[in-house]
């Protein structure tokens, strides 16, 4: 897969996409990430990438024509179509279905916006979708690339050790990941749950979709009415409950309210 990348800050979006998991898939030739900068294609001797925003206040404008020549130079440069993002937080809030959905694409590009964003114009003929990775605002769309591009990296394939492991990720099947635990068995903070030590594989299936279900019960119920419960997770999710109901209460759950 290839991703384009088009931003002022293109030394930063390289090395986000340098390290861990996106780093191992670019190395491995999964993913290659390419980058843009915008001030590359301005015409004046102040290499202007922004102007003032009509109707007046304050901020500035991302402007139409460094950013129409950057895009068709990033188009023409692979023969694939591209599907351009443009994060935004007025756009389309960033689930791990759309990452999924981008994952599978052979080249995307994202668009990322400084100030107080791009030219409406260039956006409204340009762009295919509009992102957000949350309601907040950032000073600018690198961080959220850098999002979006772990999220879709660690999803090509190859690029994770076991792919298992996303599998087994949060929201991969609609709820959130069961507990983990790493060496030693005993701590002072507690002990690891008898089952996972008991080499029987279906009871630490059972264990860990039990979990998983009451995690998204107690943390994102929002997450189990949309996906919805067979016969069995009811009653393991009854199991939990009541389980629940009968232990210690924890800081998490003093946190969580
Ligand atoms: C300061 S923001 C502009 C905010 C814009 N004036 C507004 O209120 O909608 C500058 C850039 O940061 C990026 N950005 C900010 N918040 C974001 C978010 N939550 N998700 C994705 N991109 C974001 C966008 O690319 C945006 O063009």
């Amino acid at each position: 897969m290839r991703i384009d990348v088009v931003s002022l800050f293109p030394d930063f979006m390289r090395q986000c996409a340098a390290v861990g998991v996106v780093g191992r898939a670019q190395q491995r030739e999964l993913l290659q990430v390419e980058t843009w900068n915008p001030r590359d294609y301005a015409t004046d001797r102040h290499r202007s990438v922004d102007s003032s925003s009509y109707g007046g206040g304050p901020g500035m404008v991302m402007m139409i024509e460094p950013l129409r020549t950057t895009l068709a130079a990033m188009r023409a440069a692979a023969a694939e179509p591209v599907h351009l993002v443009y994060l935004s937080p007025q756009g389309t809030r960033l689930t791990q279905g759309r990452v999924e959905a981008l994952a599978r694409l052979p080249r995307i590009a994202l668009l990322c916006g400084r100030y107080e964003g791009v030219d409406e114009r260039l956006l409204a003929h340009e762009v295919d979708e509009e992102l957000s990775i949350g309601d907040y605002v950032l000073s600018g769309g690198e961080l959220a690339a850098a999002v979006v591009i772990d999220a879709v990296g660690r999803l090509q394939d190859g690029a994770l050790n076991d792919a298992q492991s996303a599998e087994q990720d949060s929201f991969s099947d609609g709820l959130l990941d069961c507990p983990h635990y790493a060496k030693p068995v005993h701590d002072a903070l507690g002990s690891v749950p008898e089952v996972l030590l008991s080499g029987d594989h279906a009871a630490i299936a059972r264990w860990r979709l039990k979990q998983s279900l009451g995690r998204t019960w107690l943390r994102r119920p929002d997450l189990l009415s949309q996906r919805g419960l067979d016969a069995p997770s009811r009653a393991l999710l009854d199991e939990f409950r009541r389980e629940h109901a009968s232990r210690r209460p924890t800081r998490q759950d003093d946190a969580t309210g």
